[in-house]
């Protein structure tokens, strides 16, 4: 999730706007020693996989490794009650040497045995998925630090589903000796030893139809997090393992093309693309006049060439032209249809999102998850890892191109928007899935923007062609499950029986 000035994605851009004091890497950071995911070949009879979950114990934790991942295992233990109530709940770690994954699963409340798995990362980049868990689509809310309550709204009415802190140094998730990662293709190694792992232990989920969901600085993650899925996938048949069934990427209120968003935070400002314009005649025409050299500047300096110091100085000039005078209104950047319920530096214009870190620094609630004692305070967002992506300029990488290639090889997608998003809004997401460059294009193109109906009203608007849709909801910020549980739900559910909107 982008969530706050300092801490997600705007505090990322603002960061980079000031990074020229920083080296631009568009590869990895020199302090991170990558470590090459090692595949060896298969031999059955070295593993034992664990199988069945109910083997889990509630009290410590079941260290599970894999022959073919020698460098990786995973620790996970059984937190009965936790949540939900009506289904089993896990939570745990996978260990990559010294670099350590935090992950909440929770089982489906309808056929855990038969239906989808779905995995979620919230963004930032920087920003634990306790957000998405605790106050948007997880099986409880925390409304205050002392209690949860039941989300009968919850994204595991019909699905398995994962929550991850990733990277490394985001939620409880930690490292032994202060390795950091600091782009997404990097996080994307982690992400994918770990699905590996994890459908080769519990042999109940194999082969099952796998949707990799996120939301806001997602648009980045997940179009990469899927691709290194499936590309790893030539590498687990060739060690005689069972492929990962990925199916589709669900991307909520996503930031993946920058390219295509500088114009459209004009239009959301400026015109009546959501509500109606929030800024001054004045400031609106001084922003239309700067956004074509913007994009121009962007195109040639960063997308095009990726000329590090011109494409800072690109994104230095796009940030005044049209995040300054965006700011100076004091409106709510996640929903421009409401005022924000306190400072957006201090708890992101949600209340919610405080109540939600001393629900996570209680001891009991720490020990019911088995969260390592190394972990400090809870953080919402942290700005480490959102400065680290910052400083590699990892948001600019046109990540559209990996939404198209997975198109291209079968793997749906799902662009899904609120529509009083600011900050990865809707026009945006629309301008971006219209450019996308794959098989279908003509004919999603061709496709009008029609409105899909929920409990007898209109929801939203959709557009789709084959594998890929298009959809905004209605009366809904960047955090859309949270503010339309229903509506969303009823998304996601359509999404994965394959219906029509
Ligand atoms: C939780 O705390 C609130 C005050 O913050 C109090 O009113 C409520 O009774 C408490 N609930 C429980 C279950 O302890
Ligand atoms: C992947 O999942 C889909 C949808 O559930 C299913 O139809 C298909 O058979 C699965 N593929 C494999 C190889 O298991
Ligand atoms: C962690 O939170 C506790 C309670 O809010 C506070 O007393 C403590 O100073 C915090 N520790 C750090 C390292 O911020
Ligand atoms: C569904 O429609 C009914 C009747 O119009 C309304 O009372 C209810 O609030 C609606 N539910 C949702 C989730 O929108």
């Amino acid at each position: 999730m982008l969530l706050s000035l300092s801490l997600g994605f705007l505090g990322l851009i603002t960061a980079a706007k000031g990074a020229a004091q920083h080296r631009f890497k568009t590869t990895s950071s020199p302090n991170v020693p990558a470590i090459p995911t090692v595949f060896e070949s298969y031999d059955a009879g070295l593993f034992t996989p664990l199988e069945d979950l109910d083997l889990l114990s509630a009290e410590v934790y079941t260290t599970l490794r894999h022959p073919v991942f020698p460098k990786h295992s995973v620790r996970i233990k059984k937190s009965t009650e936790f949540c939900d109530g009506t289904v089993n709940a896990y939570t745990g770690y996978i260990d990559i040497l010294a670099r350590h994954i935090f992950f909440y699963f929770f089982e489906s409340r309808s056929n855990p045995d038969k239906d989808d798995v779905i995995f979620w990362t919230n963004g930032g980049p920087g920003c634990s998925s306790a957000l998405g868990l605790f106050m948007e689509l997880g099986p409880c809310r925390v409304q205050k630090a002392n209690a949860t309550t039941f989300n009968p709204h919850a994204w595991n009415e019909n699905a398995n589903i994962f929550f991850v802190d990733q990277p490394i140094g985001v939620g409880f998730s930690y490292a032994d000796y202060g390795e950091t990662v600091g782009t997404t293709e990097e996080a994307a190694k982690d992400l994918a030893a770990f699905v590996a792992i994890f459908f080769e232990h519990f042999t109940k989920f194999k082969g099952r139809s796998f949707h990799m969901a996120g939301e806001s600085y997602g648009g980045r993650y997940i179009p990469v997090f899927a691709s290194e899925v499936y590309d790893q996938n030539t590498y687990l048949v060739e060690a005689g393992m069972t492929p990962i069934n990925l199916t589709s990427v669900m991307i909520g209120n996503g930031c993946t093309d920058e390219g295509t968003m500088y114009r459209s935070y004009y239009d959301m400002q400026c015109s009546p693309a959501s509500v109606q314009p929030v800024n001054s005649i004045t400031s609106c025409v001084l922003m239309r006049q700067m956004v074509p050299r913007c994009e121009k500047m962007f195109k040639e300096s960063c997308s095009e060439t990726m000329d590090a110091i011109n494409c800072l100085n690109a994104i230095n000039f796009c940030y005044d032209a049209v995040f300054t005078p965006f700011m100076a209104t004091g409106i709510n950047p996640y929903d421009l249809g409401k005022t924000c319920e306190g400072e957006v530096a201090d708890n992101l214009c949600y209340p919610i999102t405080k109540e939600i870190s001393a629900f996570l620094d209680r001891a009991d609630i720490r020990k019911t998850l088995g969260v390592d004692s190394s972990v400090g305070n809870f953080s919402s967002c942290s700005d480490h890892v959102s400065a680290r992506f910052s400083a590699n300029l990892d948001f600019v990488f046109p990540t559209q191109y990996y939404i198209a290639a997975l198109l291209e090889r079968g793997v749906k997608a799902l662009i899904y928007v609120g529509i009083n998003d600011w900050i990865c809004n809707w026009v945006g997401n629309d301008r971006m899935t219209l450019a996308l460059e794959w098989a279908g294009k003509e004919a999603f193109n061709a496709q009008h923007l029609r409105e899909w109906q929920f409990n007898g009203t209109s929801a939203g608007l959709t557009r789709k062609a084959g594998p890929l849709t298009f959809a905004t909801i209605y009366d809904a910020g960047h955090m859309a499950p949270y503010d339309k549980p229903e509506a969303s739900l009823e998304l996601v559910q359509r999404w994965l029986a394959g219906d029509e909107l």
